[in-house]
């Protein structure tokens, strides 16, 4: 099964995942509808090689992560994870998860290009890492979400509960690992678990909107501000400080725009624009 046509280009032959390219735009849709895009070892091997593809395609500044039909993904695939691999040896079995952790977690998190989850519908356990992984998540209101380890007997692993401590208030974290219950889109985004919840009828449009307004800002400094959004967490204040002022350096060195020179000329020489209310004129 496969999703509705969109009409854009697609590229690559991927068997679990759909990749199709809009303006500078990636749309990822995990393909697997029939299992509700449950992420089987398949999938998360298609999901490396996509994202590493991506990575290094200079036509594509903003991924967009979704799912095809009424599912962003039901989690783990539980069949072909946990029954199919509890009989081996310990270390095959954390083998068998290895390019589940690379892409959902370690790859998103250090990703040099804007990510965008959009989540669509269903969205369980193990999806909630990827979810995290993107920079930015928008959900449909009637998508559903559901930490739903504790109703099957195991804890939220393969870092669920990481990603949902770092983005859910510790109330709201422990409610929903300790009851399994489900919560909409709206939820999750009055929670800070997403950036913004809309009726799905808008969804795509929306988030098309935000991957454009990224997509207008300057590659190298987007970068540069999104990796250290992250790398700061774990910083004391004083190396934060003195990393930032290193990190800002090394953008400006690598901008082949020249953005910052150019910004504040524009501003304060020929005062053609205003910083506070959008960005400078790139290009020129
Ligand atoms: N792993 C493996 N298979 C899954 C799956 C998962 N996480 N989620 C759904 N599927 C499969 C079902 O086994 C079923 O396969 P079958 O057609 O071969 O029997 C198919 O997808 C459709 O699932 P179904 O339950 O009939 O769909 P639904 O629309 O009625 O319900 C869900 C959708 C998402 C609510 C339900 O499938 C579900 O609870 N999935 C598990 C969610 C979960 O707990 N994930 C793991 C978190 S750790």
């Amino acid at each position: 099964m496969t999703t509705q046509s969109t009409g854009l280009e697609r590229i690559g032959n991927w068997k679990n995942v759909i990749v199709e390219f809009d303006a500078g735009i990636a749309w990822v849709t995990l393909n697997r509808p029939e299992k509700r895009n449950a992420m089987s070892p398949a999938l998360n091997d298609d999901m490396v090689e996509v994202l590493d593809a991506l990575e290094v395609n200079e036509d594509v500044g903003v991924v967009i992560i979704t799912g095809a039909g009424e599912s962003f993904t039901a989690g783990m695939d539980l069949r072909e994870y946990f029954r199919a691999v509890d009989h081996l040896p310990y270390l095959q079995q954390v083998r068998a998860r290895r390019s589940a952790w690379h892409w959902q977690w370690r790859v998103l998190m250090n990703y040099p290009k804007a990510t965008i989850a959009m989540v669509n519908g269903w969205c369980f356990g193990g999806g909630f890492t990827p979810l995290v992984g993107c920079d930015l998540a928008i959900a449909a209101d009637e998508a559903q979400f559901g930490l739903s380890e504790i109703n099957w007997g195991i804890i939220p692993g393969g870092n669920v509960t990481r990603a949902v401590v770092a983005t859910m208030n510790q109330r709201d974290a422990l409610f929903y690992i300790m009851t399994g219950r489900t919560f909409d889109g709206k939820k999750a985004a009055q929670m800070g678990l997403v950036n913004e919840s809309v009726p799905k009828a808008q969804l795509r449009e929306h988030t098309r909107a935000l991957a454009v307004e990224l997509l207008g800002k300057n590659p190298t400094v987007l970068r540069a501000a999104k990796q250290a959004a992250r790398a700061v967490q774990g910083m004391s204040w004083e190396l934060s400080d003195d990393y930032l002022m290193a990190k800002s350096m090394q953008a400006r060195f690598l901008d082949p725009d020249k953005g910052r020179e150019k910004g504040l000329k524009q501003f304060l020489d020929e005062k053609s624009f205003r910083p506070g209310l959008g960005g400078y004129k790139r290009g020129e």
